[in-house]
């Protein structure tokens, strides 16, 4: 069967883009930022870009494109091109997996942003108190109109019936989308919904930049931002969630650039095209993205009081004080709305691209239509999305081992099966093949030697800050989640193995 391919250079770049920029840029990036120090994130941050981001992104684009001018789309099959051994398939078996995983809470948070701007465009949404002085009576309606809709429980959480059915409505949206394939659906809604993106959130930050409380003004956060904090770059800490940051924001890690690069033409350019999804995608974080929910937060309430709230919950900054703020301005609900759908596309074009692995997995290995591939593949998220849904921490445990520990874990493969397995020269030949711009020499021994070490130092020592601190977490909601998690990876194993004995069948009886 003929593959699918991206219909144009613009459409492979808007869609790229729309992978890249999500909810870790609107979200993720502003409580990252403001938790490890502000101008003490910036500096690893950028380092970690230029290190880890650029060459890992190559990587992937290259990885993809061979695998689809062989007609695979996903890593069992790619990396057992790239390494003709039996543990690739396994290891392979990440990058089915870790989408999926990320996925599973991913699409239900977009659905949130849905059901929020539904809310703030109808106007149903609480006032705040005249006195803003204090951040914390300020907030509390708008804490309160959070756990209303996802619910709380210190073990079973019992959402709002609206959220459940927004969720649906989400998941349906997606399998709309994906139901018309790659340049039909994928890249024909990131060439409206890219540029729509853009556009809010330049209005929105234009909003925020005009605040002036008479005591506080955005720029001092933006000052807070980037103003270079240089005592804080001796701790680890910070080089480990600023990297961490550069895998999400940039989709590294995952498997779902190397399939959506997989659907680029043969011969096509990479580095070029590369370097430009990634610029959006930076631009889109630092400059829109850090022109937001931080800089309004310390207009209101204070540096002091802007970190408190960024530490107070992953969903603070975006979900409570953000449209809390919003709401006392003029055409305020209104202004809410805005960003709460900015939201939901900047979800929505990064959740398609969370599914489209096990998608094109079910297609290039199975057989399956397309249509039956994405039926396939939104039922096991729906399905494994209850967990999520009504068992509290299982949505931290999943964004610990898959989104955050997994992704870092899986980029080094990457690397090494790429650079080390498949060899350096043919790797860097790859990469340039067709290239509009070829990459500069030096970048090779960073694939080859600093970013794999830096990797490895950077695992070494998250495993021993973090694993532990995981683990010792026992709660049986973790446990639960933990099976869940460990049974996901048998059953995608066992899927490869199934593709692999039709394949050998298929040859056999031509
Ligand atoms: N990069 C996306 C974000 O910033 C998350 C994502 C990861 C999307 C992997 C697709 C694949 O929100």
């Amino acid at each position: 069967m003929e593959r699918e391919r991206w219909a144009t250079r613009i459409g492979l770049i808007l869609a790229m883009a729309g992978n890249a920029v999500g909810l870790g840029n609107f979200l993720r990036f502003p409580v990252q930022a403001a938790e490890n120090g502000g101008g003490a994130f910036m500096i690893p941050y950028i380092i970690a870009f230029l290190i880890i981001g650029i060459p890992l992104m190559w990587i992937e684009w290259a990885i993809g494109r061979y695998g689809g001018a062989h007609g695979h789309g996903t890593t069992p099959a790619i990396f057992n091109l790239l390494w003709r051994n039996r543990l690739s398939k396994v290891v392979g078996v990440f990058g089915l997996w870790i989408p999926l995983v990320v996925i599973i809470y991913y699409i239900y948070i977009e659905s949130w942003t849905l059901g929020f701007a539904v809310k703030f465009l109808l106007g149903l949404v609480p006032g705040t108190p005249a006195d803003g002085s204090d951040p914390n009576t300020y907030l509390q309606p708008f804490k309160e109109f959070l756990t209303s809709y996802v619910g709380k429980g210190d073990e079973l959480i019992t959402p709002s019936p609206f959220a459940y059915v927004v969720f649906t409505i989400t998941v349906l949206i997606n399998v709309f989308i994906l139901s018309r394939g790659v340049s039909r659906g994928i890249e024909a809604f990131a060439k409206v919904a890219m540029p729509t993106l853009f556009l809010l959130a330049v209005v929105l930050v234009v909003r925020v930049f005009l605040i002036d409380t008479g005591t506080g003004s955005a720029l001092e956060g933006l000052n807070f931002l980037w103003k270079p904090d240089l005592s804080k770059l001796t701790d680890p800490g910070v080089w480990i969630a600023a990297s961490g940051q550069i895998f999400f924001t940039l989709s590294l890690g995952f498997g779902a650039i190397i399939t959506y690069a997989s659907y680029i033409k043969k011969d096509q350019d990479i580095t070029l095209s590369g370097l430009t999804a990634s610029s959006l995608n930076e631009t889109a974080e630092v400059v829109l993205g850090g022109s937001l929910a931080i800089p309004a937060a310390v207009a209101f309430f204070g540096v002091a009081n802007a970190v408190a709230i960024a530490q107070s919950g992953a969903f603070s900054l975006g979900f409570i004080s953000l449209p809390a703020i919003f709401a006392n301005m003029p055409a305020g609900t209104f202004l809410g709305f805005l960003w709460f759908f900015l939201l939901f596309f900047a979800g929505l074009t990064s959740s398609l691209a969370l599914m489209q692995p096990l998608i094109a997995f079910f297609e290039d290995e199975f057989g399956l239509s397309r249509k039956n591939a994405v039926y396939m593949t939104a039922g096991i998220v729906f399905f494994s999305a209850h967990l999520v849904i009504f068992l509290n921490r299982s949505l931290d445990e999943m964004d610990f081992w898959a989104g955050t520990i997994g992704v870092v874990f899986f980029g080094l493969l990457e690397m090494v099966i790429f650079m080390w397995i498949f060899g350096g020269n043919r790797a860097w030949e790859e990469i340039n093949r067709g290239g509009i711009i070829r990459v500069p020499r030096f970048y090779y021994y960073v694939m080859r030697y600093i970013t794999p070490v830096f990797l490895l130092v950077l695992l070494g020592a998250w495993g021993k800050e973090y694993i532990p601190k995981v683990l010792s977490e026992t709660h049986w909601t973790v446990w639960v989640t933990r099976f869940y998690l460990v049974g996901l990876f048998l059953f995608l194993t066992l899927l490869v193995f199934i593709a692999e004995k039709r394949k050998t069948r298929e040859v056999s009886c031509e």
